[in-house]
């Protein structure tokens, strides 16, 4: 579409965007977990588990557009550590936000939790298994605390570039041209 030699698309912009604001309401929500009241914190888990369900939705999108429309080469002039540390932390970016989702699944079904689509439920039946959700829990937490990490240090290079480098590296995701 508006794919140029310099910058994303708009739709790889748009998905780009929406995946960076999903994050942070579904993690957001996902560190507030303890803090809800007993009566409410079902509620808040299954909204938690919705968002995290459309973002993985949204990521396999974006793979799926990726593919048809690759991103932009890097330019000439890019630093040679951008050059090689981008591929490598873009990918890590895509691979928790695909893995996380689908451990919380686990730990949401073991909990004995059924997903509450307003319409319809979706119930898997499964009884309550401390045994499965507990670690499952843990380790979906800590592969979310690694995606806040790498989240952070990719805004930390694009604002390096942004106001160091002057490069104009953050153009090429940028929604205005
Ligand atoms: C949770 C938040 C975020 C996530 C998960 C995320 C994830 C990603 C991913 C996976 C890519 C690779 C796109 C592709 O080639 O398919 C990307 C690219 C990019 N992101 Fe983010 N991002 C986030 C937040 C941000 C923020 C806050 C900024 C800037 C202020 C930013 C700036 C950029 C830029 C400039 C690129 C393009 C890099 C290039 O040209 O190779 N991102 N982001
Ligand atoms: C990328 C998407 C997601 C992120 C960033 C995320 C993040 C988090 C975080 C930070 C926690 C708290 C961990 C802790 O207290 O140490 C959490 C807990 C949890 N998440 Fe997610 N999550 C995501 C997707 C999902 C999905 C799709 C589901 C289910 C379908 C889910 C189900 C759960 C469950 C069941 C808990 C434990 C709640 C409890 O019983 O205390 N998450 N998540």
């Amino acid at each position: 579409m508006s794919q140029s030699p310099e910058r994303y698309g708009s739709p790889a912009i748009a998905l780009h965007w929406l995946t960076a604001a999903l994050v942070i309401v579904v993690g957001t929500l996902g560190l507030l977990h303890d803090s809800w009241s007993k009566s409410t914190q079902a509620f808040w888990i299954n909204i938690h588990a919705l968002i995290g369900l459309l973002l993985w939705v949204l990521v396999m999108v974006r793979l799926w557009w990726r593919r048809r429309e690759p991103p932009p080469a890097l330019p000439a002039g890019i630093d040679p550590l951008t050059r090689r540390l981008a591929g490598p932390v873009h990918a890590l970016l895509y691979g928790l936000l695909l893995v996380i989702p689908v451990i919380g699944i686990v730990t949401f079904v073991f909990h004995g939790r059924v997903f509450d689509f307003g319409l319809f439920q979706v119930d898997f039946g499964i009884k309550r298994n401390r045994a499965i959700f507990h670690p499952t829990e843990d380790i979906h937490g800590y592969l979310a605390y690694a995606l806040f990490t790498l989240a952070g240090i990719h805004l930390l290079a694009a604002l390096w570039h942004q106001f160091v480098r002057h490069d104009g590296f953050l153009r090429r995701m940028w929604p205005a041209r």
